[in-house]
């Protein structure tokens, strides 16, 4: 059975995220949409708040499940023994960020973390979730970049 897990801070998920999840869920018999608790990013929503929005907006895609972890990504990967991570390539300025955070793991992984990458589509190359968080604290319309669940939690967090 082959497995990936995708990571990420998903604050929030978007519908970029969710496009990468449901073609990663075509391509892989599971995926694990992993949630990152990290500390070097000031998050507005919890860790729990994020795994629960994810479960909410991947509901109907049986063979993704939702996770969360913190460390290092091999760790995490060694501990669901998994060996393949999926990520996202919005544009070029994604690639020298993404290529070395994949050689990187592949390197320190001893040659067992592989990792995959899927073109976003085009109709959200330019998504990305600080300007959704951006958009929505001064109570912008963010319909067409998150599900209407999202969007709802964005409002109240913001208190609108
Ligand atoms: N569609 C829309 N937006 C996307 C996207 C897509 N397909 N792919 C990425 N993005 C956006 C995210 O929304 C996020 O936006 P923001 O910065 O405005 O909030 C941004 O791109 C960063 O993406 P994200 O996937 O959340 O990456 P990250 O840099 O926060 O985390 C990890 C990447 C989790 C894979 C990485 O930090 C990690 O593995 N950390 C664990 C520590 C570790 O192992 N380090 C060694 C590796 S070098």
């Amino acid at each position: 059975m082959s497995t990936a897990i995708y990571p990420g801070s998903f604050d929030p998920v978007t519908y970029g995220h969710i496009d990468i999840i449901k073609r990663a869920s075509t391509i892989f018999d599971k995926v694990i949409v992993a949630v990152l608790d990290n500390p070097r990013k000031k998050a507005l929503f919890l860790v729990p708040e994020r795994v629960k929005m994810l479960e909410e907006v991947t509901k109907d895609i049986p063979n993704v499940e939702i996770d969360s972890f913190s460390g290092l990504l091999i760790d995490y990967a060694r501990s669901k023994d998994v060996n393949i991570a999926v990520r996202g390539l919005r544009a070029m300025t994604d690639f020298d960020y993404e290529l070395h955070m994949a050689q990187t793991n592949f390197l320190i992984s001893g040659g067992k973390l592989e990792t995959v990458f899927l073109t976003t589509d085009l109709a959200y190359s330019y998504l990305c979730s600080s300007t959704v968080r951006e958009i929505a604290s001064f109570n912008g319309d963010v319909s067409q970049s998150v599900p209407e669940s999202v969007a709802k939690l964005l409002k109240s967090k913001y208190g609108y």
